[in-house]
């Protein structure tokens, strides 16, 4: 059984512990890739500019205001411009910066520890309109969508995924986000782990702003079956795994 007190120490920082360490980083190991690789034979979608789509509501301070948890949602669609604008908002690539003429680091509409950027986004579509229903993948350095496969029953499957949270298998679209560990391990080593997790926050919290934006609603979620969302978005559990969820829908 898993100690409380153990737990604790995960969330305190090892930053004084890992200047001790040679990272990988350090010795002069291949800097992992900053965005997973894909296979080019699925289906691609562009998407529009995030930052160029007409939103409803643009005012930040009501944005900050209004937010809120929303676990009832309609059967309106999201747009796939929508969709674009949320994208951007969580993940977007603002510039790639390079280090001996390889690129190095992402700047994002986000923060991320040592600009790592560990995390990626699955969405399960079920109601963007101009899209089919199943499991994408969002490529941040392209704005573009990857189909990547149906899935049967997704409703059900992520509602079981997710402790019987039913109100999450109705939603327009859901953001799965994963971690691929070794992105932050490179370079921080033991005081990467905490700084990932805490990467992802950010992430949610642009997604709750950028839902007012669009009349839409959303809720972070971390009660879930790390093995059954790990195999719904198709990640082996151990180099890449699900680290945090959010339901978007119009309510
Ligand atoms: C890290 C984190 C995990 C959460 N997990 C869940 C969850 O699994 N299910 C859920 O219904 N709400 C979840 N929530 C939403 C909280 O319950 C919600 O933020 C809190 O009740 C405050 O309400 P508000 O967001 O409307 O201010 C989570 C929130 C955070 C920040």
């Amino acid at each position: 059984m898993i100690k409380v007190d153990k737990l604790r120490e995960f969330m305190k920082s090892n930053f004084n512990l890992v200047k001790d360490i040679e990272t990988d980083q350090m010795k002069g190991l291949p800097q992992p890739s900053l965005e997973k690789e894909y296979d080019t034979d699925k289906e691609l979608i562009d998407l529009k500019p995030g930052d160029e789509i007409n939103i409803q509501n643009a005012d930040l301070i009501s944005n900050i205001k209004n937010r809120k948890s929303h676990r009832k949602f309609n059967n309106d669609p999201v747009t796939k411009d929508e969709l674009s604008f949320l994208l951007w908002a969580t993940q977007g690539v603002k510039k790639i910066f390079e280090r001996n003429k390889k690129a190095y680091a992402t700047f994002r509409t986000v923060p991320s520890a040592g600009a790592r950027h560990p995390l990626e986004t699955y969405l399960l579509i079920n109601n963007i309109s101009g899209l089919k229903k199943g499991l994408y993948r969002y490529l941040a350095l392209e704005h573009k969508l990857l189909f990547l496969n149906k899935i049967q029953d997704a409703a059900t499957k992520i509602t079981s995924a997710t402790q019987g949270q039913k109100f999450i298998g109705e939603a327009a679209v859901v953001f799965i986000w994963s971690c691929i560990a070794y992105r932050g391990e490179w370079r921080y080593n033991i005081a990467s782990h905490k700084a990932m997790l805490l990467d992802a926050g950010h992430l949610c919290q642009n997604l709750y702003l950028a839902c007012e934006g669009i009349a839409a609603g959303t809720c972070a979620i971390a009660a879930y079956d790390q093995d059954k969302v790990d195999k719904l978005i198709g990640v082996d559990g151990q180099n890449e795994y699900s680290v945090y969820l959010a339901p978007v829908g119009k309510y």
